[in-house]
């Protein structure tokens, strides 16, 4: 009980003073919310004033209330990750008791330093940058989902410690995803589609599996969002990129409005030493599954088990379904049963707000374990991002149409030893 009054005690001072935008506000929109609100990014305005905070404070009360923004999916408690840009309950207190206050302003005196600007790249300067050879412009007012194909232009193994997304137009591109390819099966697929680059949805439109697990290849670099900072894989660890390969961008573009050519760039960072261990991603995945025509709520689970004698350690995790995917829950199961460690839940899955998580500290998946994905579906017209009209079932596949359950795990092997 007395530490109950003593809390009450504590927090009392801090309701009865009143709430200002240049002590408490700026500095919280200056870490959550101006890495997309800021001149020609992805945000409809930048939070970079007292005025332009003053004008939408309504629209901002309402949607830091119901959660819309900051997009931050995961939901805390299941996993923790790197770069995690969403407001905690008492920083959306804070910005709501400003709005109810009448939003003032405070001393100017108050404000934070801002931002220090940074140079082009995160990560400085890559060691590699990957451009599409010529700009595209998508069209207005409609999704689009287009691969490019970059060679890499090595004959030699190279091992990747980060890679970073520069888009050309910032306003336009909403996610982006990429791949590899060794073989050349992109390039067909970029022949057969006119323009610069093929249309693809869901992948790369070819196998990214074939064999890749088995010689330690990565199949996929990694992926970008709006808002995620990148990060180095821990010291040691690193992507096997084998010879002569293709990195396939995937872009979803979006234009609000009029059109604007895009010339996105990759970077890629090369680890200095020989890395210890390759990061993998092995997929849990249900290929089997039907959604039936008109279910609200369909579930599907996927599972991967850690094989005898690999111990393993989960670096990244990349949950993945399309238009019809609600929640997304992934859990480690240890042998037994009797242990159920959270990994990540995303409990209002939204297709544009997609991407790799980074844990904070790698997470140990012994051998036996199993990784389980619970997928949710609404396959009926009450989901507005329904694509089939009418409604009808719904098999595992590439296309707009079709979904996945999928999560792919970034994992290493506890007894790699590299060097
Ligand atoms: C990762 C990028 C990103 C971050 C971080 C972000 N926003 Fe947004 N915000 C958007 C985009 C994009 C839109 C346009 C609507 C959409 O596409 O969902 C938007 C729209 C809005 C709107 C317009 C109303 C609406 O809901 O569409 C408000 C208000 C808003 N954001 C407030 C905030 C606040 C406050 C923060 C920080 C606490 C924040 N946003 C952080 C990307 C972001």
């Amino acid at each position: 009980m007395r530490s109950v009054w003593l809390a009450i005690a504590a927090v009392t001072p801090l309701l009865a003073q009143s709430v200002t935008y240049t002590r408490d506000i700026a500095p919280l929109f200056q870490q959550k919310c101006r890495q997309c609100h800021r001149s020609n990014d992805i945000a409809p305005f930048a939070l970079d004033s007292y005025e332009t905070a003053f004008d939408w404070k309504d629209d901002i009360k309402l949607a830091i209330s119901d959660q819309r923004m900051p997009p931050w999916k995961p939901v805390s408690g299941h996993g923790e990750f790197r770069g995690d840009f969403s407001l905690t309950n008492e920083e959306r207190d804070l910005i709501t008791s400003w709005v109810n206050q009448g939003a003032p302003k405070g001393d100017d005196a108050d404000l934070p330093a801002d931002e220090i600007p940074e140079g082009e790249w995160s990560l400085g300067e890559p060691d590699l940058t990957l451009q599409m050879p010529e700009p595209f412009t998508p069209p207005t007012g409609k999704d689009m989902y287009r691969c490019f194909v970059l060679p890499v232009g090595s004959a030699e193994t190279k091992f990747i410690s980060a890679t970073d997304i520069i888009p050309g137009d910032r306003r336009t591109v909403h996610h982006v995803v990429l791949f590899v390819d060794p073989t050349g099966d992109s390039e067909k697929l970029d022949a057969a589609d006119p323009g610069p680059g093929y249309n693809c949805f869901g992948g790369p439109g070819f196998d990214i599996y074939g064999g890749a697990l088995l010689r330690g290849d990565a199949l996929a670099l990694g992926g970008w969002a709006p808002g995620t900072r990148a990060t180095h894989l821990p010291s040691g660890v690193a992507l096997q990129l084998p010879p002569n390969s293709r990195v396939v961008m995937q872009i979803h573009y979006f234009v609000r409005r009029g059109t604007v050519a895009d010339q996105t760039r990759v970077g890629l960072y090369f680890s200095k030493a020989q890395p210890e261990k390759r990061l993998m991603f092995v997929p849990a995945l249900d290929t089997r599954f039907v959604i039936p025509a008109g279910a609200e709520r369909h579930s599907v689970t996927a599972s991967f088990i850690v094989p005898p004698l690999f111990d393993a350690h989960l670096i990244n995790i990349f949950p993945h379904m399309h238009l019809l995917g609600t929640e997304i829950k992934v859990e480690s199961v240890s042998l037994g049963g009797r242990n159920v460690t959270p990994l990540i839940y995303i409990d209002k899955w939204d297709f544009n707000w997609q991407g790799p998580y980074t844990y904070v500290k790698p997470l140990a998946l012994p051998a036996l374990s199993t990784v389980r994905v619970t997928c949710t579906f609404n396959n009926s017209d009450s989901n507005p991002r329904n694509p089939s009209n009418p409604v009808k079932p719904v098999r595992r596949g590439e296309g707009t149409e079709d979904e996945m359950c999928i999560a792919a795990l970034g994992i290493t092997l506890d007894r790699e030893r590299l060097r």
